[in-house]
Parts: structure tokens; C-alpha cells; sequence
């Protein structure tokens, strides 16, 4: 019992100790967004302690994301017979039974089958889950992710965001073991990983984005993995209302694309 207590204030000192680490670095780097800085502290601080009881995140997580998967699976044997990308009306009726990011994900990488399917953004790794889950269902497909946890940036109205783990987790902490071989991730900064990654790959048959969801970041890896995807191959996006990012790209390529729940969806 008190070695447990050790462990968990070890655990959360660390966990402490980075976070403020990495706002210290944004601070330094980002001297204009001192006030954006102040004011979250201000909001976010009286959380923390609640924030780092220990696994009280991660057992919810669990426990919703084994239950998601189990309806996801039973939507995709009942509504995947019925589902035809070439034909418009296939979206409107995902649309209608598709009801997170989760199963949009499932959903899409079983029917597509891809070889490679490229993420940026992993956290507790939910989406990297389904869709490792999916790929070991086809049987066939590895998926690459790039993840640096602890990242602050600014959105919106100059709001300060950081999407943080609970202490003494790892980036993609909920992935099962027994879906990991199918699984290479890298962890580091987006703007040096992924053209390194893309250049590694070279073909690419679905890019999600879910990292850093500013114009500048969203348009740099949209612009990475473009000509990586194949004719027909997926560039999914979460968070398409963020910026207007999504929808500038997709136009200036004049493909098709559908918007489900915020996630942007463009077939090349
Ligand atoms: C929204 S979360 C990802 C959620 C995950 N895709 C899911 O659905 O479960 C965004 C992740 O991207 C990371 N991130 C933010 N900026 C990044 C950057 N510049 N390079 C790599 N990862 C970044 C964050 O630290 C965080 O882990």
C-alpha cells in the first residue's frame, strides 16, 4: 500500500514536472501569449488535483472504449454490405449511423482495406485503437502514428490547448498489446517526423489528422501526405471547424469531400 502511494507520487511529480517543463519551453518560445497563458493556469490549475487521482481517467476511458468498440463492430457486420463509396447516398446513410470519431474510423478502415494508414495525434490513443482494431480485423495493414505529448498551442480567440495524459501514462496508453504489432509509433514533432515518414512510406492509403489543429499545422500535414495518397486514397481530418483550414485545401483540389461531426473526409 505505501509502496503503491510512492509509486503514484513518484508518478505524479513526473507527470508534473513535464507538463511544466513544456509550458515553460511555449512561454519562452511564445512571449506574446503570456495573458493566454495566465488565464489557463487561472482556469485549469484548481483541476489538477482531481485530474491525477489515481486511474480514475483511465478506467472511464477503458471501460467506454471497450464498449464502443463492441457497438462499432455490430454496426459495421449490420450496414457494410450496404455501403458503397462510389455512390453519394452511402455517405448520407453513414452519416446517420456513424456516431463518433471512433466509428468513423473503424468503419472506413475496414471497408477500405488499406495497406498503410498514417495518424498524427495519438494521446491516450482511442482512434489509434480502432484503427488498429480494424486493421486486424481485414487481416492486412500496418498504421504509422507520430504523437509529442505535452504540445500547448493557441487556437481561436488566442485560447491556450494541451492535451495532456494522466500521470504515468504514455502516449497510446489504452492501445491492447495484442494489436501492436500492426503498430510503429514514432514520437516527436509533426514538422520533423512526418516528412521523414512520408518520404520513408512513400504510399499512403489513409492520413488521419488529429494533432495540432491550427491552419498552419493542419495545412503542413495535408500538404505532406497529399501527393503520398493514392487516386481514391483518404484524407481524414478531425476538428474540421477549428480553422478553416479543411476546407480551403480540399477546394483548392477540387475533390470530393463530406464533413461528418467534424471530421473532414476527402477522397482523391
Ligand atoms: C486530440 S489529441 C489526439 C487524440 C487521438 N487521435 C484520439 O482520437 O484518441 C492530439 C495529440 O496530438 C499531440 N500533438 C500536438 N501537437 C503536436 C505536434 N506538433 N506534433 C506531434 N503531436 C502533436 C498532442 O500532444 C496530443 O497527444
Amino acid at each position: 500500500m505505501q509502496n503503491n502511494s510512492l509509486e503514484y507520487l513518484k508518478r505524479t511529480a513526473l507527470w508534473f514536472y513535464l507538463l511544466l517543463k513544456s509550458l515553460l519551453a511555449y512561454w519562452i518560445g511564445h512571449p506574446q501569449n503570456t495573458v493566454s497563458i495566465f488565464r489557463f493556469l487561472i482556469k485549469k490549475l484548481i483541476y489538477i488535483p482531481k485530474f491525477t487521482k489515481r486511474n480514475v481517467m483511465t478506467e472511464s476511458q477503458k471501460y467506454n472504449y471497450e464498449e464502443n468498440l463492441e457497438t462499432t463492430k455490430n454496426i459495421y457486420n449490420k450496414y457494410a454490405p450496404k455501403v458503397n463509396f462510389k455512390n453519394r447516398s452511402s455517405y448520407k446513410l453513414l452519416k446517420k449511423i456513424l456516431k463518433d470519431k471512433e466509428q468513423i474510423l473503424y468503419f472506413l478502415v475496414r471497408k477500405y482495406k488499406p495497406t498503410v494508414v498514417l495518424e498524427t495525434g495519438v494521446a491516450a490513443g482511442v482512434s489509434s485503437g480502432f484503427i488498429l482494431q480494424a486493421l486486424n480485423d481485414n487481416k492486412k495493414g500496418s498504421l504509422y502514428s507520430i504523437d509529442l505529448p505535452f504540445q500547448w498551442y493557441t487556437y481561436g480567440n488566442n485560447e491556450l490547448h494541451l492535451d495532456s495524459l494522466p500521470p504515468g501514462q504514455n502516449s497510446g496508453y489504452l492501445v491492447p498489446n495484442k494489436l501492436r504489432n500492426r503498430w510503429r509509433l514514432t514520437l516527436g514533432d509533426t514538422y520533423q517526423e512526418l516528412p521523414k515518414l512520408v518520404k520513408k512510406l512513400r504510399k499512403i492509403n489513409i492520413f488521419f489528422h488529429d494533432s495540432e489543429h491550427t491552419f498552419k499545422t493542419m495545412t503542413f500535414e495535408y500538404n505532406q501526405t497529399w501527393s503520398h495518397l493514392p487516386k481514391k486514397g483518404l484524407l481524414l481530418s478531425d476538428d474540421v471547424n477549428f480553422t478553416t483550414a479543411f476546407n480551403k485545401f480540399v477546394r483548392g483540389k477540387k475533390v470530393k469531400y463530406f464533413v461528418f461531426k467534424k471530421i473532414g473526409i476527402a477522397i482523391k
